[in-house]
């Protein structure tokens, strides 16, 4: 394998964030992950985790230099694996780009992923934290993965119930956390697209765009000019999309809250509990547009922080301890990152 040592990252994080790597590689394949993990396990690295694996580097914060191994996933593919009546199944390399993956399954007719239209990052990354947007989650599309297992070096299948997916959760994130390297997943799409147009803004946009029977080609174009819209193309100002998770409290504590903040923005879960739009509250402390140096808070969604060129992951993360701070100040709700801090 061919390692680079100490090997900037920048370009391998959406934030655009400088930080070095004492080594790097790149694998395409699982016997190239393999090696390189004959590498990390024979060299003098007695690291835990043996190694960072990156995929799009869209949801990852380096506060530091990582004195380690780096390995960034690039296997790709996609293919139509199998088929029944009512779907197609569709297996992709993880190191494909959500995107590309969303474009291919569109052009084939095959409905489920149109709202996850425009995500940042790679195939790989979308189980493991159960990306969602605009009323879909990777959940409502997956139909199975398999993963490296790093210390046994083995594969392992994980059908959805392994996965445990929660609001931007999955067991990759918790409980085997930087043990698996997700290596291909496949996905169960629709033969005969239903489209999912609740979330608000899609029908206004649908409107706007003159379309009153919506494809799964019109909800992607919708989705895509909402999202370009309002959030920042991290090809020009660095970002990870939502910085922060939308944090979820008892019924009875926003009813709480509401009285206090009559236009707090909520939504109810149906389980007891509401899930609050984390964007309203920045927005209402004042950190909408906020600047210091290169750190910066999104102007059209607070929810985002962003480097505007030179910032260190230090400051981008010193700013979101102030927002956490003041949010919790005001509303006594604690947010809690969503993005990877290293
Ligand atoms: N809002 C404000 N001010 C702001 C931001 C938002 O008042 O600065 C209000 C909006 O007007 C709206 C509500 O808050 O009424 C919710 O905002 P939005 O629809 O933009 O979505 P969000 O809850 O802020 C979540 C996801 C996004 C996803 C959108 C659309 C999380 C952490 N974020 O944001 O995901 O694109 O919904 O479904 O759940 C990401 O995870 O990186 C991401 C971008």
């Amino acid at each position: 394998m061919n390692f680079q040592e100490n090997f900037s990252l920048k370009k391998y994080n959406t934030f655009g964030i400088e930080a070095m790597a004492k080594y790097f590689a790149t694998f395409k394949n699982v016997a190239e992950l393999g090696e390189c993990i004959e590498f990390v396990k024979s060299s003098a690295l007695s690291l835990k985790p043996a190694a960072l694996i990156l995929g799009g580097g869209s949801n990852i914060l380096f506060t530091k230099n990582y004195d380690g191994v780096v390995l960034k996933n690039e296997i790709a593919g996609i293919q139509q694996v199998d088929e029944d009546e009512d779907f197609v199944y569709v297996k992709a390399g993880a190191g494909e780009s959500w995107h590309q993956l969303v474009l291919h399954c569109i052009k084939q007719n095959l409905g489920g992923v149109e709202n996850l239209s425009l995500i940042p990052g790679s195939v790989g990354a979308s189980p493991m934290q159960n990306i969602g947007a605009y009323g879909v989650e990777t959940k409502d599309v997956f139909h199975s993965l398999e993963a490296y297992h790093l210390q046994e070096q083995k594969m392992v299948n994980f059908g959805i119930a392994d996965c445990e997916f929660g609001y931007r959760e999955s067991v990759f994130k918790g409980k085997y956390k930087n043990e698996f390297v997700i290596t291909n997943v496949t996905f169960r799409l629709n033969k005969n697209p239903i489209v999912n147009t609740s979330y608000g803004a899609i029908t206004q946009e649908l409107d706007r765009m003159g379309v009153s029977t919506p494809t799964i080609q019109n909800v992607s174009q919708a989705i895509i000019n909402i999202r370009q819209g309002k959030l920042p193309d991290p090809a020009r100002i660095g970002n990870a999309g939502s910085f922060f998770k939308n944090p979820e409290i008892a019924n009875a504590a926003f009813l709480k809250l509401q009285e206090k903040f009559p236009a707090i923005i909520g939504y109810d879960l149906r389980n007891g509990r509401t899930k609050l739009a984390a964007g309203w509250m920045i927005e209402k402390c004042g950190w909408k547009g906020y600047r210091e140096g290169d750190a910066g808070c999104n102007d059209k969604q607070s929810l985002v922080l962003v480097n505007f060129g030179t910032a260190t992951g230090d400051e981008i993360f010193a700013l979101s301890d102030k927002i956490i701070r003041s949010v919790k100040e005001r509303f006594g709700v604690e947010l809690v990152r969503e993005v990877n801090v290293v």
